[in-house]
């Protein structure tokens, strides 16, 4: 009788063991090893599964002579999801989306499936009925026309099986996590079987040249839940994030095979589905008339894209001894090296005050050119100054105070002066080389930040 293989697996990064380990010798976490069976005995082997394809037998091709051209791509009709996909969907790929739960990823592709043009599309969901499905799809779109068919299957040997008959052109799997492998015997969600079913869909894409989008679910700390491998095997991982209580959403991707990493898309939630935001910079900046102080704008570049956002910060007298640090949207330990900066090279004392930092619109910034509108809003805060709704900022501060040049400078430069800004303060390194009488607004190149606090605060 032939024997069932089974080997242990860390539930955290998917190590895998022959013998079980109380410490996973990866990631370092405990008790994290799991049993789980590989391989089945006697279990038939389909189509897609066959490792080692005998379908081709691939020879080696001159570089030159292989054919690719960019209208390969298929649009989506969503320009956002277009431009994080680099350009558009590519014949044969994986594409993972992960997102908190209830962010909008089964809205953001039941959207793509009814609004594709000429294709066939196969849903296929573990996570809701038929009935969900449609009350859904009756939010977004009104003219269910579209070629977009349901299946709620979790077999992946069952979803081969329809697939060869209906022959779609795209296929959308709601999740990964809730799709078995009758290969492998443990639990849907496992490591083990995520990592199967994500091979057999994988070598299916692959070897028909069929996109497919597979839905991830995300662990507490934020990663994709299931192995790490996971994200190596897809050839495109998009993070779809955002605050749930707002109605903004980001869709960055990750790492993509076709194009640029670190593109950025956005959406907003309505009643009726998502709805792209092709100008971010209007809505992230709040319309206000009357005087505030601790408000900054910064000149920020997500992925290719220049978006001007508003930093607001509040500093007050500390309540208790020790003072509050807390920032929505940037990173605390960035904003705490920025507070020492300011103390210890302009003098300012904040060692006993509270300061508050928030992002508008509740997205997340990573771009370092935004350091300078933080400071400039700790500062206005602080003094109760208040900074012109037409002055905005982009550039890094270093430890010694210093103001550093950031990439792109044009590009923030552009979209300020088109935004209607009249002054924005950057790096004199960025001045050099730069053509500035093409723009109305007025460019201030500093090098110090005490230099800014003076050209503000007089
Ligand atoms: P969903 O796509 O189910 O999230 P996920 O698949 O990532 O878990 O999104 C669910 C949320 O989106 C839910 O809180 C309701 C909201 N929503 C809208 O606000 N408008 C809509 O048209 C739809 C379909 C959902
Ligand atoms: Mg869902």
């Amino acid at each position: 009788m032939a024997k069932t293989k089974s080997a242990y697996f860390c539930q955290s990064c998917g190590y895998e063991s022959a013998k079980w380990l109380g410490k996973c010798p990866s990631c370092n976490s405990w008790n994290t090893f799991v049993e789980e069976v590989i391989e089945k005995p006697g279990a038939s082997v389909p189509a897609w599964q066959t490792s080692g394809s005998t379908k081709r037998s691939n020879k080696p091709n001159k570089i030159t002579n292989i054919a690719f051209s960019e209208e390969n791509k298929l649009s989506t009709n969503d320009l956002e999801l277009d431009r994080v996909l680099g350009g558009g969907l590519v014949a044969g790929s994986v594409v993972l989306i992960g997102g908190e739960p209830g962010i909008g990823k089964s809205t953001l592709m039941l959207q793509l499936a009814l609004n594709i043009t000429g294709k066939k599309v196969l849903y296929v969901s573990g996570e809701e009925s038929e009935q969900q499905i449609k009350m859904r799809a009756e939010r977004i779109t009104s003219n269910p026309t579209a070629d977009c068919y349901i299946l709620t299957e979790t077999s992946t040997q069952n979803i081969f099986k329809q697939i060869e008959v209906l022959e779609p052109d795209i296929i959308v799997v709601d999740s990964i996590q809730t799709l078995h492998s009758a290969h492998i015997d443990s639990t849907p969600g496992s490591v083990s079987q995520v990592r199967e079913c994500t091979a057999e869909l994988l070598r299916f894409a692959k070897e028909t040249d069929t996109p497919v989008f597979l839905i991830g679910h995300i662990t507490k700390d934020g990663a994709i839940a299931g192995p790490k491998i996971l994200e190596h095997m897809v050839d495109t991982v998009l993070q779809f994030e955002g605050d749930r209580h707002h109605v903004y959403r980001i869709l960055r991707s990750i790492k993509n095979r076709f194009g640029a990493a670190a593109e950025l898309g956005i959406y907003a939630m309505h009643s009726g589905g998502l709805r792209q935001v092709s100008n971010p910079s209007e809505i992230l900046l709040s319309q206000r008339d009357e005087e505030l102080s601790g408000i900054a704008i910064a000149a920020t570049l997500e992925g290719a894209r220049p978006m001007l956002i508003e930093t607001q910060a509040l500093v007050s007298t500390a309540a208790y001894g020790t003072p509050q640090r807390s920032a929505t949207g940037f990173d605390t330990r960035r904003m705490n090296m920025l507070l020492a900066v300011l103390e210890k090279r302009c003098g300012f004392r904040l060692s006993t005050r509270d300061v508050f930092l928030n992002i508008a619109g509740g997205i997340k910034v990573e771009d370092p050119a935004i350091d300078l509108a933080i400071l400039a809003a700790i500062i206005s805060s602080h003094e109760d100054i208040f900074i012109s709704s037409k002055i905005c900022f982009a550039a890094e501060v270093g430890l010694s105070g210093e103001i550093r040049a950031v990439n792109r400078i044009e590009q923030r430069i552009a979209e300020a002066d088109k935004l209607g800004f009249e002054r924005i303060f950057v790096s004199n390194y960025n001045l050099k080389g730069l053509i500035t009488d093409k723009y109305k607004l007025e460019i201030t190149g500093v090098n110090k930040i005490e230099d800014v606090f003076s050209l503000l605060f007089g």
